[in-house]
């Protein structure tokens, strides 16, 4: 929001190539401004804020007026096809605010560009750059090559990139809370997912590079980092000076060490690899957040083989039961398939099932959507029909609608620890904060002495579907 307004006041005064750099905190001189849409996950997220460095190291200056700028970059996902659709479609808005400013150039980013590679370039002449995940270094050099006419892609993927000495620039932060980078790619074939193909072979960043920028954040005024990774359970680096193993667990310590009034969230866990170790890690520090997001995908053994899941209904019960136990009232989320590939009423009863077992307190549902190159695609067919898939979805939402409001009922008359993150959407007099577990509380400001990155005791008075809503109870 700072970040909006100073950049349009620079705007305003119409000096050219002037900018506000978010990182000097003060309006520079840029040769050039690009402005970044980013779609997709959490990583995708924060690789822009990766861009934003190497370009802002170039002498590029960030701009959230799309209008004004010179480059215009979209951070892509291929997860869904609705997801690319909607990348499609913002392209040839793009397309026609380059008639007006021929010199612009437009370039694709992320997972759709290292799916579609140079077709985007040469078949549909779409945009003037093509640069996968892991070659964002090469951006400055590329940029050169676009403006002279020629074709520039890079979506060499790496095995060793991780982007570890790069201190990303926040966009659109509340500064408060920042996502950190802790592993790229994945390793795990789930057959329905993109996810390998797009971001390549799995690796960890560097301990000590991780613990430095958060040390970084929380000296800026950072108080909540979420550790970010496909598959944070499998992080893994040896510290050869110490000879010293860091497995997640350790990182979620050394994390939380950085200061006890810095929150300390992580996603994703995989069911198969997240271990006792990682919730006694929760349990002893208070600062670690008690929620866990644990995909289950399909609650069918039959469906859990078909995707590849490799650990069966059964297993993943054990995993919420495990969770339950050692760390009571932890929140749980989960991601959820229907009709995959040969799914019975049957199967999708199945995940009907585990889901009134589960009771999660949030949960991202979609229907299956078949993804070129994917294992599935290559071996079963996509022989559900979609509104069999919708259907199903359907009903596992309005199931879900259940579960999240007698979670959020639960925590009525209970008072919780609020991180403050910014003012309420709806009113300046009120703020927006979250508990712990994840849940957003909006509460009034009152005469309090108050400001964002401060915590303070909410007690709940009543709920909606999403919200929780309170007064504070110092
Ligand atoms: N790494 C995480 C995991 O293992 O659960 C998340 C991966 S993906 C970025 C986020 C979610 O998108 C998945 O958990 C899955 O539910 C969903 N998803 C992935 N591929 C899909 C597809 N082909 N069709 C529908 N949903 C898909
Ligand atoms: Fe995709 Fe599976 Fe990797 Fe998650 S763990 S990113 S669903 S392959
Ligand atoms: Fe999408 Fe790529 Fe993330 S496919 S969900 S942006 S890893």
């Amino acid at each position: 929001m700072e970040m909006l307004e100073l950049a349009g006041k620079a705007h305003d005064e119409s000096r050219q190539g002037e900018a506000y750099d978010p990182l000097v905190k003060e309006t520079v001189l840029y040769k050039k401004r690009f402005y970044i849409e980013s779609y997709g996950c959490a990583m995708n997220f924060a690789d822009s804020e990766v861009v934003a460095s190497i370009l802002n190291a170039e002498g590029f200056g960030a701009t959230r007026n799309e209008a004004e700028a010179d480059l215009i970059f979209l951070n892509t996902c291929s997860i869904r096809e609705k997801a690319e659709m909607t990348v499609r479609k913002r392209l040839t808005e793009f397309r026609s605010l380059k008639k007006k400013k021929p010199g612009m150039l437009i370039g694709m980013l992320g997972c759709m560009a290292e799916r579609l590679k140079s077709q985007l370039l040469e078949e549909e002449k779409l945009v003037d750059l093509v640069v996968g995940p892991d070659a964002y270094r090469s951006l400055p050099a590329l940029i050169g090559e676009a403006e002279t006419g020629q074709k520039a892609v890079n979506v060499l993927l790496s095995r060793d990139e991780t982007y570890g000495d790069i201190a990303p620039i926040r966009l659109d932060s509340n500064g408060v809370c920042a996502f950190v980078s802790i592993m790229r790619g994945c390793n795990n074939m789930c057959s329905f997912c993109v996810v390998p193909f797009t971001r390549g072979r799995e690796r960890s960043r560097d301990a000590h590079s991780i613990i430095k920028e958060v040390e970084q954040l929380f000296q800026a005024g950072y108080r909540e980092v979420t550790l970010l990774g496909q598959n944070v359970d499998s992080y893994y680096w040896i510290d050869e000076q110490k000879d010293e193993t860091i497995t997640f667990a350790k990182l979620l310590e050394k994390t939380a060490l950085v200061s006890p009034l810095l929150r300390v969230r992580f996603s994703t866990s995989h069911p198969k690899d997240i271990t006792d170790e990682v919730l006694f890690t929760i349990a002893k520090y208070d600062n670690i957040c008690n929620y866990i997001h644990l995909p289950v995908q399909s609650g069918s053994n039959r469906i859990l083989q078909l995707m590849n899941r490799t650990y069966t209904r059964e297993w993943y019960i054990a995993k919420v039961n495990r969770i339950r136990e050692i760390l009571p009232g932890c929140g749980v989320s989960t991601d959820m398939i229907t009709g995959f590939c040969t799914e019975t009423e049957e199967d999708h009863r199945d995940s009907y099932t585990l889901m009134e077992y589960c009771k999660y307190d949030l949960a991202y549902m979609y229907y299956y959507s078949e993804r070129p190159g994917t294992l599935a695609e290559r071996r079963y067919e996509d022989d559900i029909p979609e509104e069999t898939k919708k259907r199903r979805l359907q009903e596992i939402i309005a199931l879900h609608r259940i579960h999240s409001l007698e979670s959020m009922q639960r925590d009525v008359n209970k008072t919780f620890k609020v991180l403050i993150e910014a003012n309420s959407k709806k009113s300046d007099s009120d703020w927006h904060g979250r508990t712990d577990h994840n849940k957003v509380v909006i509460f009034p400001k009152e005469n309090y002495q108050l400001q964002k990155g401060d915590y303070v005791n909410v007690r709940i008075n009543s709920c909606t579907a999403g919200t929780l809503l309170g007064t504070i109870n110092n």
